[in-house]
């Protein structure tokens, strides 16, 4: 078994060793167990695993041999006592919310996290059950000093974000997090442990999006959260068995086998990704690109800090307006112009009309988000047929 030797491995050994489990057939590929119930060898077994005093499978909303696996792995990467998969990247949001949060509690989160999560979070779900939010618009930390207060009990946030890759400090959130008895969440989606490891910074739990890069392929949808056993085990787990939204043992296999190749694949997404913005940002079409590891980013020395790599999404703004970046969305003829990202393909966006298109255009403005502004999410394709495919557009503005 690796680490019986009490040495820990690295990443990329966790990435293809780590929460193997092997079936009395010996596989070498780790098993998708297609099953929803398990069987038990008499009457009394049965009742002694539904009471817990036997530990032992019983179905598959509860818990899946394939599912511990992918749990256990991400766990490692993290380096978290346990995970919890889910059925998508929102249920673990979802999951956590209702989790942590009571009627009369206060949730604290950045204006740029995800849409669908500051729906979560905010008036149309959590809003409902009498948990107030706060939406903090900007990386300052004076601001984020200034929202989190004694009755707050969930800190979330995302970094770099999307799309603007604005980047939040880890540390010194959660401390403040820490100070008021909040549970601190970072959403790893974009980094994923590969690039950022938000525990060792501080957080209490990490929120991920299988459906990106942990499977990479773009084929599954999944979700997890990340933490301690007690969080994972006791306390999200009661809720995530009753109400349903668990990982199906098909995209926890698909996911599990992905994550194989997950330190390789963000190397290249984040050189590939490092050299288009290096590129996109000396083309004479372009007016400026927002890219963690870039030089110019206003966030470059606190990523470097927190991120060995700037992960795989960039944005940037054409001279022009809207008419101008859908030209050059549409004279790409590789990258897919989808929503999704986290994937060895590329996708481009046009942001302020699908991603963002829901928010008031006053709050696309204060979030930066223009009507100029393309997002890409960096696959790995060569950079040169990239290149070229971007400059088709840009060189007709
Ligand atoms: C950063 C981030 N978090 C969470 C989610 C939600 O994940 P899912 O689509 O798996 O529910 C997304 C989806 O795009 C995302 O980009």
């Amino acid at each position: 078994m690796i680490g019986d030797d009490g040495r820990t491995p690295d990443l990329d050994t966790l990435a293809i060793r780590a929460g193997g489990l092997r079936s009395p057939f010996n596989e070498h590929s780790e098993a998708l167990f297609a099953t929803v119930s398990f069987v038990h060898e008499s009457a009394a077994m049965a009742a002694k695993r539904f009471t817990g005093e036997e530990p032992g499978y019983i179905y598959s909303r509860f818990t899946n041999p394939t599912v511990d696996m992918f749990e256990r792995r991400l766990a490692a990467l993290e380096g978290a006592p346990a995970a919890l998969a889910t059925a998508s990247g929102m249920a673990a949001i979802t999951t956590l919310a209702m989790t942590v949060c009571s009627a009369g509690d206060h949730i604290v989160t950045s204006g740029s996290v995800f849409g669908s999560t500051l729906n979560v979070l905010g008036a149309p779900v959590m809003g409902k059950f009498g948990v107030t939010c706060e939406v903090v618009p900007s990386t300052s930390l004076d601001a984020w000093a200034q929202a989190i207060r004694p009755g707050t009990r969930l800190v979330f946030l995302e970094t770099p974000s999307n799309p603007m890759a604005d980047v939040f400090d880890i540390a010194a959130i959660a401390e403040m997090a820490r100070k008021v008895g909040a549970t601190f969440a970072v959403d790893n989606c974009f980094c994923t442990p590969a690039l950022q490891r938000p525990l060792a910074l501080g957080a209490d739990v990490v929120v991920h999006s299988a459906s990106k890069h942990l499977d990479g392929q773009g084929r599954v949808m999944g979700g997890a959260l990340v933490g301690s056993e007690e969080f994972c085990r006791e306390r999200a787990y009661g809720f995530l068995r009753t109400t349903g939204a668990s990982m199906a043992p098909f995209n926890a296999w698909v996911a599990l086998k992905g994550m194989e190749t997950l330190p390789l694949r963000m190397r290249a997404h984040s050189e590939n990704a490092l050299a288009l913005a290096r590129w996109l940002s000396a083309h004479p079409g372009v007016e400026r690109v927002h890219y963690p590891f870039l030089e110019s980013h206003p966030g470059a020395t606190l990523a470097r800090r927190q991120q060995s790599g700037g992960g795989a999404v960039l944005s940037f703004s054409v001279r022009g307006g809207r008419e101008e970046a859908w030209r050059v969305i549409d004279a790409v003829r590789i990258l897919s112009i989808t929503g999704n990202l986290g994937d060895v393909k590329s996708t481009i966006t046009h942001p302020a009309t699908t991603t963002h298109g829901r928010m008031s255009a006053a709050a696309r403005e204060a979030a930066g988000i223009g009507e100029s502004l393309i997002r890409v999410a960096v696959g790995l394709e060569s950079q040169e047929d990239l290149r070229a495919d971007l400059a088709r557009g840009l060189g007709q503005l």
